[in-house]
């Protein structure tokens, strides 16, 4: 547990609606979502059908909802076909929304360019005809290596179009990570970009897919497919690259959207689990859009007038979410950004809400609390410098807000006058899960608060059964519900094994430990598995440790996180080297090369923060390693248990060194 726990379990202060908020609220008041959350109680299947009725566009009709013949292998809406991109596009054609801007893009040097609902639908449409006259179809893996762009966008929607299945990789991922990720899917097709830009620098992209490429065992990849965002050089191969531009040159504006199983995949979105080996984590078309469009309407309150802007990167979950699908098939004017909240200067994200006159603002707790400190010593950029008086609603995701925190980004950004939504989801849940509503929700700094309507979130013990108010527990989700995880490509035994452990009575378990306060609300705790949280990004300890031992000079590796006051988790990694003991210099030397390794190896938010050589690992007698101790040595606390156990305890105090 982290140590900001004990201060949230005594947190006192409630926030209740902004009253301006709650009357033309999607969801006004608490009696309003009592009586949702009853009706979904009552019959989920009749819930369930209504809002899928209500709010999406089917061209074959669904007669069937929730078919559990294959638990916990769920479907739903399983004899229904429809389209996601054309929820997203085709039905704002003749309303008034397809001339309304769809995107705002601003680029890491400031430019800004937009584009309408109805450009968009051409976009998408002249690509997806490109795609299709390369042969690429319903069912085909692409994977996505693009920068935060509306051509990401495109990349994105023009695949849903086709049925073809997309995996977005995190542009911040090594070439091995990418090929691992292209292996496992199957990848006919590659979309990425010369380079991408970061705080005014160029860092090559398509040099990485050529690279996870050659490393064989992607033979079935047909076409590499280059937008060109900086004209920086690449080399060209003849057989499989095409730019961008030229597969949508000449192609027809229209282009029919290809009709889909409810259950057909939509994407595959690695992440991290407790062994080496990510997950790929895959989701369905029709559930996943339907709560992607409910989130943004109940949690987000959506108006038509709002400019909502969610600065993850498309690369996560939260990016297909809420920029890709959610906000799109909404109707609404987003942000695209894509740069970094620090470049030029610490005040960009104000200045952009400013300048944009953002209404919806979504971000992660890393991200509140870096800024919040570099406010405080560059005064000039504090958030109280820029008129953010268009913002409405301020949300946070990805990891869990510590109430200081929580408090900074409520007074300084939200004035006073915002509610901070603390949304607790996963890339399994496909959308929002547990989270406070506009109209609705007293806040409690640091919780997020109540489950929405159609989810029964519960803690529970080792066997499954509900505890008590205050007591810790294990998170799990009761029923199903449509955007949850279908399985994991390829291994559905890992899918049953990692989420529905057979003592927890066929709920799905998130992974997270939690406890309820007396009014029944959510306090996440973290992780309950080896997954770490580093900047809201899920790091698995497991994956780091076969990244340090892929190294030449490392024998064995153990790693854990340890709190840090702006990431929230930071990796220290325990190493023994296959040669005698680093010291002094020496030692920095090498953990500065294991540390680019693993950046090489996995990318750079896999990076430890601290690296510390022992002659061991502290083992039991039957070989263990006791990854326990090791999180108390990382945080520099003293050892109060007992290590009468240990194979060699003598170990502990030279893993107490950090490098
Ligand atoms: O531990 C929880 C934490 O992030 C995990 C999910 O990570 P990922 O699949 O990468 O998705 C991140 C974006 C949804 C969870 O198991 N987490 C996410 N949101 C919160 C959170 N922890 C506490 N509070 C949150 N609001």
């Amino acid at each position: 547990m982290s140590e900001g726990i004990e201060s949230i379990l005594t947190e006192t202060r409630v926030f209740p609606p902004f009253p301006n908020l709650v009357p033309d609220a999607a969801i006004s008041g608490m009696d309003a979502y009592h009586v949702l959350c009853q009706e979904a109680e009552r019959s989920p299947d009749d819930f369930w059908a209504r809002m899928a009725r209500e709010n999406l566009n089917w061209t074959t009709p669904f007669a069937q909802v929730l078919d559990e013949s294959k638990a916990p292998f769920y479907r739903w809406f399983a004899d229904g076909e429809m389209n996601v991109s054309a929820n997203c596009l085709d039905k704002h054609l003749n309303t008034p929304t397809a001339d309304k801007t769809a995107i705002i893009f601003e680029s890491d040097d400031g430019q800004v360019s937009t584009i309408t609902y109805k450009q968009l639908y051409q976009r998408v449409c002249q690509f997806a005809n490109g795609l299709k006259s390369l042969g690429h179809k319903a069912g085909d893996r692409a994977i996505i290596y693009l920068p935060m762009s509306i051509e990401a966008v495109v990349a994105m929607q023009a695949c849903a179009r086709l049925g073809i299945i997309h995996s977005v990789v995190f542009g911040g991922f090594s070439s091995k990570s990418l090929h691992e990720r292209a292996v496992d899917v199957g990848a006919t097709l590659v979309i990425t970009a010369d380079e991408q830009v970061r705080s005014g620098k160029s860092i090559p992209l398509k040099s990485a897919v050529d690279e996870a490429l050659a490393m064989g065992g992607c033979e079935a990849v047909r076409h590499v497919i280059v937008y060109n965002r900086t004209g920086g050089p690449v080399e060209w191969n003849e057989r499989l690259d095409l730019w961008m531009h030229d597969v949508s040159a000449n192609q027809p504006e229209e282009c029919a959207p290809v009709p889909l199983n409810a259950e057909h995949p939509l994407f595959i979105l690695y992440t991290s689990g407790s062994t080496g080996k990510p997950k790929g984590v895959q989701h369905a078309t029709a559930g996943f859009l339907l709560w992607a469009l409910l989130t943004v309407k109940w949690t987000f309150d959506s108006k038509d007038t709002d400019v909502f802007w969610c600065t993850a990167d498309v690369g996560w979950v939260t990016g297909h979410t809420y920029i890709a699908y959610g906000p799109l098939a909404a109707g609404l004017t987003q942000v695209v950004f894509e740069g970094v909240p620090t470049y030029p200067n610490v005040g960009r994200f104000w200045e952009m809400i400013q300048r944009h006159k953002v209404t919806v603002f979504y971000t992660a707790p890393t991200a509140i609390r870096s800024l919040s400190k570099a406010a405080d010593s560059s005064l000039e950029f504090h958030p109280r410098e820029y008129d953010l008086s268009s913002l409405r609603i301020i949300g946070s995701v990805g990891e869990p807000i510590n109430p200081d925190a929580w408090m900074w980004y409520y007074t300084n950004v939200g004035r006073e006058r915002c509610p901070v939504l603390d949304t607790w989801w996963q890339t399994e849940t496909g959308g929002h899960m547990i989270t406070p509503l506009p109209g609705v929700t007293p806040l409690k700094p640091g919780s997020c608060t109540l489950p929405l309507p159609g989810i029964t979130a519960a803690v529970v013990d080792e066997a499954g059964d509900v505890v008590g108010p205050g007591k810790g527990g294990f998170l799990v989700i009761q029923r199903p519900w449509p955007a949850m995880i279908r399985t994991i490509w390829g291994d559905p035994d890992r899918f049953v094994k990692s989420y529905f452990p057979p003592e927890l009575k066929g709920a799905y378990l998130a992974g997270d430990g939690a406890q309820r306060d007396a009014d029944g609300y959510f306090w996440i705790m973290g992780r309950i598995d080896d997954v770490l949280n580093v900047s809201g990004h899920r790091l698995g300890t497991m994956e780091v440790e076969s990244a340090l031992v892929a190294h030449a000079l490392v024998a064995e590796a153990a790693v854990v996180g340890r709190p840090d006051a702006t990431t929230g988790e930071a990796v220290v990694a325990f190493v023994v080297l296959k040669r005698s003991l680093p010291e002094g210099e020496e030692a920095v030397m090498i953990a500065r090369q294991l540390r680019d390794w693993v950046a090489k190896e996995i990318g750079p938010i896999a990076k430890p923060k601290e690296i510390r050589f022992g002659e061991n690992l502290p083992k039991t007698r039957s070989g263990k390693i006791m990854r326990r101790l090791l999180r108390v040595v990382a945080k520099g606390e003293a050892i109060t248990q007992d290590v009468s156990t240990l194979e060699n305890p003598a170990i502990l105090d030279q893993m107490s060194q950090s490098h």
